[in-house]
């Protein structure tokens, strides 16, 4: 053997060793069967990653509660239209808890003039009457989703004014470029399809829109299959989301002898099934229509915004909700922890119509 072709397989063994190593999870991984036996339906975490994720999920310290006032929010204040309905004492506290959870950094005056606080010249505070419509509808209308646990601001936002994850509908990168202008979006390594070959926004068609997820047909040929080939992949796009956004493997929803088939799907699919309809409607109802606000303040606020952030994605259209934007790789959002509990003022939002912010 030539001495350069033993370097060349000396290298090349190097390099299959640190392929093998750095492929594969060190043990010891943890193994929680899920389905019947013989379902192969398991749950596979790794206690070291799942350990080094606890940070992400902390919950910050809630606000003590404070006695009441005696007086509505309405009787004591000028410009409510959401929170009227509260104590005037309950309502400081929801704006403690607010500042807390959206602009940390920015105070109170993120959303305020501070020289006239019942004016609505800051365009967030205008966004945070909708914010808070949107907060109460998921706790009061998507239980099915939620359960008791609830959401609050922080379970989106976590201390940013702009949630960490979000989603836009990105037009397709390469359209513009001649000949692969009918690549439907694919072959983009996207991170949202876990840099695999599928269409590189599943969001749009299913987060927004409201396509047919399927895959499979449910009668014999020669009938067909009404699912278009297009639409199988941007399901498969959308089940790689759930997954990352969850932790989870597939089996945490479907047991992999039948995806379609709900019998022998675990509770987690329906609990999934109904949190498709919810971030649809947020997406649709709340986020979309306030695209003007952002439109006119693509910087935020002036002089407190965060100027290397855009309010706007690369298509113009405001930053949307997916699963990761609350559940950011939990099975359960900040695994599971009620903060609702701890700030009934979330309840007492009116969902009513709000007048045009004029002053
Ligand atoms: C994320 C945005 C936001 C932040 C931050 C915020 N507020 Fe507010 N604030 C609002 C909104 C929205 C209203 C109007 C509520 C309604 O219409 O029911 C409001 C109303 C008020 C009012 C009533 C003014 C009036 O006369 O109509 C006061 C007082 C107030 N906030 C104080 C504070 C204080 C103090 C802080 C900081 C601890 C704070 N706010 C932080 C959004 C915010
Ligand atoms: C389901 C997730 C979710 C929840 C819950 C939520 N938000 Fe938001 N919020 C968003 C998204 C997404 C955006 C970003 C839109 C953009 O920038 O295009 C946003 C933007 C905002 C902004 C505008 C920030 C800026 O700089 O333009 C404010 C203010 C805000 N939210 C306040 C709140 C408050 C207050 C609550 C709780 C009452 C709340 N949000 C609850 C998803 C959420
Ligand atoms: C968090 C739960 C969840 C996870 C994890 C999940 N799915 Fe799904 N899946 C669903 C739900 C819910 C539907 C049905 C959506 C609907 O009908 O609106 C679905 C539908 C499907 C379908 C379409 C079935 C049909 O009727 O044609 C396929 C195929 C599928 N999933 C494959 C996968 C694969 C592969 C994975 C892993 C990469 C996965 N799923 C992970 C919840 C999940
Ligand atoms: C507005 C925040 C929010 C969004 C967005 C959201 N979820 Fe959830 N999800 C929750 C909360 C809160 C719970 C915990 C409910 C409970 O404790 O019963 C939950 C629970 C779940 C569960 C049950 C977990 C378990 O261990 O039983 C699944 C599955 C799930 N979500 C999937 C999804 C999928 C898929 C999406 C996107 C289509 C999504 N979620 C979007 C807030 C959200």
């Amino acid at each position: 053997m030539s001495f350069t072709l033993k370097i060349v397989l000396a290298v090349l063994g190097a390099l299959g060793v640190i392929v093998v190593v750095t492929s594969f999870e060190r043990p010891p991984v943890n193994v929680v069967q899920v389905g019947q036996r013989g379902t192969a339906m398991e749950l596979v975490t790794n206690p070291r990653t799942v350990a080094a994720q606890l940070p992400r999920h902390a919950v910050p310290e809630p606000t003590p509660p404070l006695d009441a006032a005696g007086q509505k929010a309405s009787e004591v204040y000028e410009n409510v239209q959401v929170l009227g309905d509260l104590d005037a004492n309950a309502f400081t506290r929801l704006m403690i808890g607010i500042t807390a959870w959206v602009s940390p950094e920015q105070g109170c005056n993120y959303c305020h003039n501070p020289e006239n606080l019942a004016s609505d010249e800051v365009y967030t505070k205008v966004v945070t009457r909708r914010m808070l419509q949107m907060t109460k509808t998921i706790n009061a209308s998507w239980q099915a989703h939620v359960g008791q646990t609830g959401v609050t601001c922080y379970t989106c936002h976590r201390g940013k004014p702009i949630p960490e994850a979000v989603w836009s509908t990105d037009p397709d990168p390469r359209r513009t470029r001649g000949i692969v202008a009918s690549a439907a979006g694919q072959n983009i390594a996207s991170p949202a399809v876990g840099l695999s070959s599928l269409p590189h926004d599943p969001f749009t068609p299913f987060l927004l829109r409201d396509e047919p997820i399927r895959v499979t047909g449910t009668r014999p040929l020669p009938h067909g299959n009404p699912a278009t080939i297009m639409g199988a992949e941007w399901t498969y796009g959308l089940m790689f989301h759930f997954s990352a956004a969850t932790g989870q493997n597939c089996t945490f929803c479907h047991n992999t002898q039948n995806f379609g088939k709900w019998e022998s799907s675990t509770p987690q699919r329906v609990t999934a099934w109904h949190g498709i309809r919810m971030v649809r409607e947020l997406n649709t109802s709340y986020v979309e229509p306030l695209r003007p606000l952002w439109a006119a303040n693509p910087h935020g606020p002036p002089e407190r915004g965060d100027a290397t952030q855009s309010r706007l994605g690369p298509g113009g259209d405001p930053w949307k909700v997916n699963c990761s934007t609350c559940h950011l790789g939990a099975s359960k959002p900040l695994l599971g922890r009620p903060m609702l509990a701890d700030y009934p003022e979330l309840n007492a939002v009116t969902l009513g119509p709000l007048r045009s912010a004029s002053r």
